[in-house]
């Protein structure tokens, strides 16, 4: 038996075998730059707000895993420095925000003025609003797909629009999008389609994260970046650029940067 994945053909088995080596491999490269940080002392400002944001998790988490998830996700995850090299961001909403560790990392940097935070994991946002306390910050349990309120300098949407059919992906980008101030950007972060081995793994790595309930998703579905969603922010007047974000990781992660004229 054979597969084809993303255009190339593999019997089933060497191709399952390559696949689920290089994941594992992923995972533990993963764990191991993460820990190293977890020992390392801050030095540039963005690690110092890093640990300060640790901190803030550390007293809120009702779990110590939480705490770990927070630090090791702002440490090991490369949308942390390429999200915080946007800054200022202004007002921020934070869309599928899970426990807010973004988030509150830009307030404790000075790079958002306000933010707001919305997933529809109750206990997770909890985290998020103790971790906040004292910050310009909200946190809210709620269905992204059917967010409303007051437009903001920037809203994230950061690994969550792959939960969706493709007409609702649609849908919640346009109203993201509309949620975006003149002037102000739409940033997204999600894995792209058609990069090979990369997509494959990260196909497979948020495949056993859902099923594992890790994620609080429906479903697992990858768009070619440029070639779907661009298009679709550019026909309503935004200005896109696409960046990889996957840093030292073997995932096809992209940052989207989508900016509304004034
Ligand atoms: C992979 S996590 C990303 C969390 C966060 N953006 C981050 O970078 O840490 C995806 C998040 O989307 C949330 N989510 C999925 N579908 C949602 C929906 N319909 N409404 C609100 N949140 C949703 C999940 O609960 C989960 O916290």
């Amino acid at each position: 038996m054979s597969i084809e994945l993303e255009g190339a053909t593999f019997g089933a088995s060497r191709a399952a075998a390559i696949v689920v080596g290089l994941v594992l491999l992923a995972v533990v490269v993963q764990a191991l730059r993460i820990a190293r940080s977890f020992g390392k002392p801050p030095e540039t400002p963005i690690e110092h707000a890093i640990h300060r944001t640790a901190q803030r998790f550390e007293k809120a988490a009702a779990k110590k895993g939480d705490y770990y998830f927070a630090r090791g996700k702002l440490s090991g995850d490369p949308a942390t420095a390429a999200i915080a090299a946007l800054g200022p961001l202004g007002s921020v909403l934070d869309l599928g925000c899970g426990r807010g560790q973004l988030a509150v990392l830009l307030l404790e940097a000075g790079l958002a003025t306000k933010v707001r935070g919305v997933d529809w994991d109750a206990e997770k946002v909890a985290v998020g609003a103790r971790a906040s306390e004292g910050q310009e910050a909200t946190f809210e349990a709620g269905d992204v797909r059917e967010i409303s309120g007051e437009s903001v300098d920037t809203v994230l949407l950061v690994d969550v629009l792959h939960y969706f059919t493709r007409d609702v992906q649609d849908a919640l980008l346009l109203r993201a999008a509309s949620h975006v101030a003149p002037g102000g950007r739409l940033v997204l972060r999600e894995a792209d389609r058609g990069r090979g081995p990369r997509s494959w793994m990260t196909r497979l790595q948020e495949g056993v994260g859902t099923w594992a309930k890790v994620n609080v998703g429906e479903r697992v579905l990858f768009r070619d970046v440029r070639r779907e969603l661009v298009p679709l922010l550019e026909g309503i007047g935004f200005t896109c650029e696409v960046a990889p974000c996957w840093g030292l990781t073997p995932f096809s992660n992209v940052l989207l940067v989508a900016k509304r004229g004034p």
